[in-house]
């Protein structure tokens, strides 16, 4: 067995953490809206529509905002034909769907309210511009007086949604995007849509969009391009990230968050430049907002999109998640609690059915993926002060990366003093024992400890049988004088908690 050691200080923090780390994502892209959360005549469909056993798997896993209605999605869309009774049909180009805009933003922030979350809603700057991105804040968000906040109130809502995020359009560096833009151009919109939108509801955040991937060939111009154009009116950078296991390389795949963790710091770094060069007082902080394994799907995807052009809410992107999925969602979101300073929300992309935690059948069930857990997790025992985790682990070298450590943690500290760590061992061998010197917290009570491990990295939860991969509670570790050692089974993502 190896042996690991991880010491905590309840002094040393990494920052509080943001509870829109744990955000989600619903596009207007195969069956995410239509089959996912809203699905009329459907046996668990409430009077609006909406799913009531999606809506339950939601609340388990406890997302303080969901970003919508795109994706690139959002770079062809009119927000006014989402609204009132007129709903026109229309191609969506980024998708090759048909789009009925039966959901739209009502129906979104009434979902939103029965799920327990926040919208933080996508304008487009791929297509539109600044006049379109200030007249739906002025819709969603003013009292009334004026034609469109008074046309909200005619379509049936009488308070101001109070929609406090916005997205200023979505990877906008990307030659797929409709409208995609130059880094330059991208910055002016973005600024002016900024403005303006900040003139009409003073008390909103903005994001606005980085590059589309750390391994654009624009990576890092982008960054420094736009934002010399609209550092001052914007309010966060978004990052995007998805990664895959074409090839069958489990220590290489799990190594990935790695990537993460130097994508992270380079854009603060970008940013934290910019804002010395422009003497700004303000620090510009991260938003995450797309986020997760997509692979499995590519092949299917192809054939839909070539065979089925122009169907309603086809089974695109429907990646069917297997237990290695699950321990590299767990490493991601280790990287990003222990960047919590300045990653202040986070999307796992996406929330049902598109590359989601949750899926379910048209008419049928709904069922948790492997990925659930670890989020669910995460979010339910991630919230409070990140701590900064020393870790002393051996580690192992694969194709793109040297130096590998088998265990990776992260550490929160909760409002009521207990201790949660978030564990991932790497090891496809061997189990590890993880000496934990908590002497810095005083008398510990016998902790918990959650393992969700698998034999088989290829299990996956289906309908039929929906716990194939899900966490256990095992033997709870007792400390002595502050020192515990807790077993970590080889290929695991364990959650140990103290009180
Ligand atoms: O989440 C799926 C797609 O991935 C989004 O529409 C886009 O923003 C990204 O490329």
């Amino acid at each position: 067995m190896k042996k690991a050691k991880i010491i905590l200080d309840r002094d040393y923090q990494v920052g509080q953490v943001d509870p829109r780390l744990f955000g989600s994502f619903i596009e207007h892209l195969g069956r995410a809206v239509y089959g996912g959360v809203y699905e009329p005549g459907h046996p668990r469909a409430d009077e609006e529509g909406f799913r009531g056993d999606v809506l339950e798997k939601v609340r388990e896993l406890n997302v303080p905002v969901v970003r919508y209605p795109g994706g690139n999605f959002v770079s062809g869309f009119r927000w006014e034909d989402s609204v009132g009774k007129n709903r026109p049909r229309r191609l969506d180009l980024a998708w090759d769907t048909t789009e009925t805009n039966q959901f739209g933003l009502h129906e979104f922030c009434h979902w939103a309210k029965k799920a327990g979350t926040q919208p933080m809603y996508a304008v487009n700057l791929g297509t539109r511009g600044p006049e379109a991105a200030r007249e739906i804040v002025e819709y969603a968000n003013h009292p009334g007086g004026t034609a469109l906040s008074d046309a909200r109130i005619a379509n049936g809502e009488k308070n101001p949604f109070g929609i406090k995020l916005w997205c200023l359009g979505n990877e906008m560096d990307g030659p797929w995007q409709i409208g995609a833009k130059t880094a330059y151009e991208y910055g002016r919109t973005a600024n002016e849509a900024a403005k303006l939108m900040k003139w009409v509801d003073p008390s909103i955040e903005l994001v606005a969009c980085g590059s589309s991937a750390y391994d654009m060939p624009t990576f890092g111009t982008w960054e420094m391009t736009m934002l010399e154009e609209c550092y001052s009116n914007i309010d966060y950078v978004s990052l995007h990230r998805y990664y895959g296991n074409p090839t069958g390389d489990t220590p290489g795949f799990l190594a990935r968050a790695m990537d993460m963790d130097a994508f992270i710091k380079t854009v603060v770094s970008i940013c934290d430049a910019i804002r010395g060069k422009k003497h700004e007082k303000k620090r510009l902080n991260l938003s995450f907002d797309e986020w997760n394994v997509w692979y499995h799907s590519n092949g299917q995807d192809s054939e839909i999109r070539k065979n089925q052009k122009w169907g309603q809410a086809l089974p695109l992107l429907e990646d069917v998640y297997n237990f290695e999925d699950a321990l590299l969602v767990g490493t991601m979101l280790n990287t990003l609690l222990r960047n919590a300073d300045r990653v202040k929300v986070a999307c796992m992309a996406q929330l049902v059915n598109v590359i989601a935690p949750i899926m379910t059948r048209n008419g049928g069930g709904c069922w948790a993926q492997t990925i659930f857990y670890p989020f669910a997790q995460a979010s339910k025992y991630g919230r409070g002060t990140s701590l900064q985790v020393l870790t002393q682990s051996p580690v192992y070298d694969c194709r793109d990366y040297e130096g590998v450590p088998f265990i990776d943690a992260s550490a929160v500290l909760g409002e009521q003093g207990e201790v949660t760590l978030f564990v991932v061992n790497r090891d496809m061998e061997e189990d590890c024992l993880l000496e934990l010197d908590l002497r810095a917290f005083g008398e510990l009570k016998p902790g918990e400890h959650w393992v969700l491990h698998h034999s088989d990295t290829r299990a996956v939860n289906t309908e039929s049988d929906p716990f194939q991969v899900a966490p256990v509670l095992t033997e709870a570790p007792v400390p002595q004088g502050g020192r515990v050692e807790v077993p970590v089974p080889a290929l695991s993502w364990n959650v140990v908690r103290f009180q």
